[in-house]
């Protein structure tokens, strides 16, 4: 595996790929890679001939007080996972080269009316700072596939709208979320967990699937059902910022004919801010 943390010679790299006919599927990550990444380079390496991993914590997608400078940091460890997946290259760009003029100066990209709601009123700012990141990391590595997890389900929608609005040469494939046997999602964030906070989590899991079921069986009051999940999650000891189901193609208020809906949860545990969702066909 090649890593590059300048940009020239991964330039000239992914240049000489292309000039020999090969796509490139890129995975932009923050590090601290787990088999949920790892699932999504498996995607990649379906999609195309070369692939590229990034890791960059971004700065611009973090709230004054949220977790940035905490952020588990472990690049031998992913170093590690990623030639064991076989990525053929990995770009950890540096401040400079992500934002030359400060982060203040930056120029962003914002992504009206998807950006403002669910996890984007808890966390001002997010959504810009990912949309600008990775507006950002396209124009550096010019892939022609990009994968991300659907565990993020807005940000996924974020980067779609984005990528169409803004015409950009690059298809989105989302990757399944990958969980734990007892249905956590796979997350960084579940780091910050104590054995006993693991031993609570699953429970966003459940009261998406229990969701799921009652309006797969025709429940169509979205209050009352998010007020269960909701009480349910409290329950067993964890703060709910958010419970909502929402049209799966717009995150749009739902109706009761709508035939696809997304669930979507976000609560604090501890240290951390867990976030999950569940798509429901009907
Ligand atoms: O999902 C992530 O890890 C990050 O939000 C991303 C897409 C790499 C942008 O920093």
């Amino acid at each position: 595996m090649q890593i590059f943390s300048e940009l020239q010679a991964l330039r000239q790299c992914i240049a000489a790929w292309r000039a020999a006919g090969q796509t490139i599927a890129f995975v932009p990550t923050m590090g601290n890679l787990h088999e949920g990444h790892a699932s999504l380079i498996e995607r990649a390496r379906e999609r195309g001939d070369k692939v590229v991993v990034s890791i960059y914590v971004n700065p611009l997608q973090f709230g004054l007080n949220e977790d940035w400078s905490k952020y588990p940091r472990t690049l031998e460890e992913d170093c590690a996972i990623l030639r064991a997946k076989g990525v053929d290259a990995l770009f950890t760009p540096t401040d400079a080269i992500m934002y030359p003029r400060g982060r203040e100066n930056q120029t962003i990209v914002e992504v009206p009316a998807l950006s403002n709601i669910l996890c984007g009123a808890s966390r001002p700012g997010h959504f810009r700072g990912v949309a600008t990141v990775v507006a950002k990391l396209f124009n550096l590595v010019q892939p022609d596939i990009a994968v991300f997890g659907e565990k993020d389900f807005q940000q996924l929608m974020v980067i779609r709208q984005m990528v169409a609005d803004l015409s950009v040469p690059v298809e989105i494939v989302g990757a399944e979320t990958k969980r734990a046997e007892d249905g956590l999602a796979l997350s960084s964030r579940n780091g910050y967990l104590t054995p006993e906070e693991r031993a609570q989590a699953p429970v966003i899991y459940r009261a998406l699937s229990q969701c799921a079921e009652a309006l797969k069986s025709g429940e169509r009051d979205f209050a009352r059902l998010e007020e269960q999940a909701n009480l349910m999650i409290e329950k067993v000891g964890l703060k709910p910022d958010y419970f909502k189901i929402r049209h799966g193609k717009d995150l749009h208020e739902p109706r009761a004919g709508d035939s696809y809906f997304v669930i979507l949860a976000a609560a604090f545990l501890g240290r951390a801010r867990l976030i999950d969702n569940v798509q429901v066909w009907i």
